[in-house]
């Protein structure tokens, strides 16, 4: 059975972003990190104190990570990259993609072996040039799916037998068997899709019962599926572009959701003026702890 919660909806940081993303909660230092995808721009709000600090990172920015030993790894316009969080200062990795420069990265995670995952697509939105790699911790990529127009969010099941990715575009989340010694994936499956009114799934994250959160772009909400794909749970938010979400706080008990307003007229924007912030919401269920690139 569906039910539709009415959960409080805190707006944490209005920042107006462009297309606000990637929410990752970094639990040794209380630290809320979040980006911008299309004005380039690195975000983090130090929970505790309340302090918000902007870096500029000079180029479009689609994923970031936890990197072992601090600082984060990102997929960057120009590849794979070390990212210093305080100032935005990057160390290139690796660039699988210098022969597609229409391409950028989008959404990544890390899995349980401590290798960053995350695909690329066409900016414009339009070819099925995006692909998956997968970035391990000697630097090596490896591609590991391709031909999506807009690959999206990323996660793994507690157990981390199951991998999850959302192919936006055919609104449709993806389930893989993601082998834990080789890191490798077989037994492609659609896992949970949307219908043709119902927006398109974006940003995902796993909760610690094995929920599956997916940010509904263009629906004003956020569902959670239960391991078996049922549609469980319906949060609705005030904003039309809800991108992605993360778990963090005390006991990973709040769901941070970031959200955008790109491509929203000004009557969208007039009806949801928080599009582009931050939102903070207890959903009653907890969250895994981030995994760290181990490169
Ligand atoms: C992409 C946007 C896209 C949106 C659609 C985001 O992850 O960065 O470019 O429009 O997903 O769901
Ligand atoms: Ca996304």
């Amino acid at each position: 059975m569906t039910t539709t919660v009415d959960a409080v909806v805190d707006c944490i940081w209005q920042a107006n972003a462009s297309l606000g993303e990637g929410p990752l909660w970094d639990a040794a230092d209380g630290v809320l990190h979040w980006i911008d995808i299309t004005a380039g721009r690195l975000h983090r709000l130090d929970l505790a104190v309340g302090k918000q600090a902007t870096v500029n990172v000079g180029e479009k920015i689609g994923c970031i990570a936890l990197r072992d030993g601090g600082g984060l790894v990102a997929g960057l316009r120009s590849g794979f990259a070390f990212l210093d969080s305080l100032t935005g200062a990057i160390a290139p990795i690796n660039d699988p993609e210098s022969a597609l420069p229409t391409n950028r990265f989008n959404d990544g995670a890390v899995d349980p072996l401590g290798n960053f995952w995350a695909g690329t697509m066409d900016d414009d939105e339009t070819a099925p040039s995006g692909n998956l790699y997968r970035l391990e911790p000697s630097g090596a990529v490896s591609l590991m799916r391709s031909g999506f127009v807009i690959g999206n969010g990323i996660d793994w099941s507690p157990d981390g037998t199951t991998m999850y990715f959302t192919d936006s575009t055919r609104r449709r989340i993806i389930a893989y068997d993601f082998d834990t010694t080789s890191a490798e994936i077989s037994g492609d499956r659609d896992f949970a899709w949307l219908g043709e009114d119902d927006g398109f799934p974006d940003g995902l994250t796993v909760d610690a019962e094995g929920g599956v959160w997916s940010a509904v772009w263009d629906g004003h909400r956020l569902l959670r599926f239960s391991p078996d794909g049922e549609l469980e749970r319906t949060v609705a938010v005030p904003v039309p572009r809800p991108t992605s979400m993360a778990f963090g706080g005390e006991g990973l008990s709040t769901l941070f959701v970031t959200s955008a307003r790109i491509g929203l007229d000004p009557t969208a924007l007039d009806a949801a003026p928080l599009s582009g912030g931050v939102f903070a919401i207890d959903v009653g269920v907890r969250g895994l702890p981030a995994r760290t690139y181990l490169g």
